[in-house]
Order: C-alpha cells, then sequence, then structure tokens
C-alpha cells in the first residue's frame, strides 16, 4: 500500500477493531493519534483520550490530531456503541448514549476534519457502520437506525466533499470478535468461546469475523488501492446476511 509517512486519527483506538486497525495502519508506515477514554496501553505516535459525548472534545481532535502528527491523511470513525432492545424496551439514557457516540460524534469528527484534509490536498474518511444499518435486525432498533444514519452520513458526505479530494467511505461489518459482542455474551449469561464458536456456524465462511478481518478493508479504504470509491457501504460478513 502506498500508506507509509501518512497521518491517521483512530476513534475507538482501545476496542477490539480499533486496536487492529492502529495496528495494520502503524505495520503500513503510518503515525497514528489514538483517541478513546483510555488509550494508556495503546502503542501510537499520539495519544488523544476523552470522552466523545463531550461535543468540545470531539470537534478538537482532527485537530488535535494534525497538531501532533504535523499532518491529517486519514481519519477513522470507529467508536461506537451497542444498546439492545425494541423500541420499547429503550430508555432516554440508551437513546443519548447510542445517538452521541454513534451518529453525532462522527459527525463533529467529519465536520471539523474536512477543512483541514481539504487544505492539505485531501484524503481519506472511513466510517465504521454496520450491516445491521443497512438492513433491518431483530431487537437492536436504535443502534440499527444510529448504524443507518451513519452509513446515510457516508453516502452524502462522499458526495460533498468528493471535490475536495476527500473520499469518505463505509465498512459494514458484521459479527465481529470484539469485547463488543464478547461483553453482549457475557452478559446475558453465555460463555463468550462457545458463543462465538456457536455463531461462527451460521456464517458461510464457517466463522465469525475477527477484527483484522475489518481492519484489512479499512486500511484498503483508506489507500489509493480505493482511489475511486467514494460513499461506498462496504458490508463485510463472511456471506451471512442479517438474520
Ligand atoms: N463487534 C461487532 O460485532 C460489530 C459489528 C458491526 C459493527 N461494529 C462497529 O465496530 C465499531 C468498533 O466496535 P468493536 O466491536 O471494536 O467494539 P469495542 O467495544 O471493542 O470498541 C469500541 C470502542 O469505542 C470506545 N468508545 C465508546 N464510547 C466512547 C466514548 N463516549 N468516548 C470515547 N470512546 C468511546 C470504547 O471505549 C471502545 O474502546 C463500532 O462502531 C461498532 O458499532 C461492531
Amino acid at each position: 500500500m502506498d500508506l507509509q509517512g501518512k497521518g491517521a486519527l483512530v476513534t475507538g483506538a482501545a476496542g477490539g477493531i480499533g486496536l487492529a486497525v492502529v495496528r495494520a495502519l502503524r505495520t503500513q508506515g503510518v503515525r497514528v493519534a489514538v483517541a478513546d477514554r483510555d488509550v494508556s496501553g495503546v502503542e501510537a505516535e499520539a495519544h488523544l483520550p476523552g470522552d466523545l459525548l463531550d461535543p468540545a472534545y470531539a470537534d478538537a481532535l482532527p485537530g488535535a490530531a494534525l497538531a501532533a502528527l504535523g499532518r491529517l491523511d486519514i481519519v477513522v470513525n470507529n467508536a461506537g456503541v451497542i444498546t439492545r432492545g425494541q423500541v420499547t424496551e429503550t430508555t432516554d439514557a440508551d437513546w443519548a448514549l447510542s445517538l452521541g457516540v454513534n451518529v453525532e460524534a462522527p459527525f463533529r469528527v467529519c465536520r471539523a476534519a474536512i477543512p483541514l484534509m481539504a487544505a492539505s490536498g485531501g484524503g481519506a474518511i472511513v466510517n465504521v457502520a454496520s450491516c445491521w444499518g443497512l438492513h433491518p435486525g431483530p431487537n437492536h432498533a436504535v443502534y440499527c437506525m444510529t448504524k443507518a444514519a451513519l452509513a446515510s452520513l457516508t453516502q452524502c458526505m462522499g458526495m460533498d466533499h468528493a471535490p475536495q479530494g476527500i473520499r469518505i467511505n463505509a465498512v459494514c461489518p458484521n459479527e465481529v470478535n470484539t469485547p463488543m459482542l464478547r461483553t453482549g455474551f457475557a452478559r446475558r449469561g453465555f460463555d463468550p468461546d462457545k458463543a462465538v464458536a456457536q455463531l461462527g456456524t451460521t456464517v458461510p465462511l464457517g466463522r465469525i469475523a475477527e477484527p483484522e478481518d475489518i481492519a484489512d478493508v479499512i486500511l484498503f479504504l483508506a489507500s489509493d488501492a480505493a482511489r475511486y470509491m467514494v460513499g461506498a457501504l462496504v458490508e463485510v460478513n463472511g456471506g451471512k446476511a442479517v438474520a
């Protein structure tokens, strides 16, 4: 890939997919600024801890990454939260958290990053949406809606900012073996290893995704190999449709 020497900001960098993205980018010679609530355990060129629910923090992140790295070519909006349940079981707190992290934060980060990237000739933004935002899934109504919103934002921003040399695309995984999925199983009383293996039998490829399976597609979308891709919603699902 052609990523050597570029600068990247990754949100949710301490999580399952985020950590894999940071490692994959750094392997390609990218200098990475990592954002999450606690990034102390993440190896990177710049550490920008904070809470994405704080508008001032989200607004300032791209500028802080640019200041720390000297350039900002790639932004990966990966942080996310999942709330379960039908609308009738969704609390106001679930609603605010889901919209705040999954929709408002990427909006704020993109709004701040786009002018900075445009001023230096362009770049690539990759948003982490979900298959569960492209197709309806049971029992996660608000989560699915937030990922649909992020997918739509990606398509619209892709069109609007391509003339500035900024390619904006999204990766849409199905189930991935990360803390998000595993803690959900544990919370419901299942053994995460057994549940992940069982879930793998429902996937045509025979296993659910590992974080690296998603990180490689994110790297592709961030690289010049995807130079003609704009507003794309790339499903990475091992052949499995949403339930
Ligand atoms: N795991 C899956 O099955 C799956 C499937 C489809 C899409 N996704 C999406 O992939 C992305 C990454 O998820 P993951 O599975 O790696 O989950 P994860 O829980 O391992 O990582 C998410 C990270 O986001 C961070 N984060 C959450 N709220 C934050 C906040 N307010 N401020 C700062 N950071 C915050 C968390 O601290 C965490 O490190 C998410 O957007 C998720 O919706 C995951």
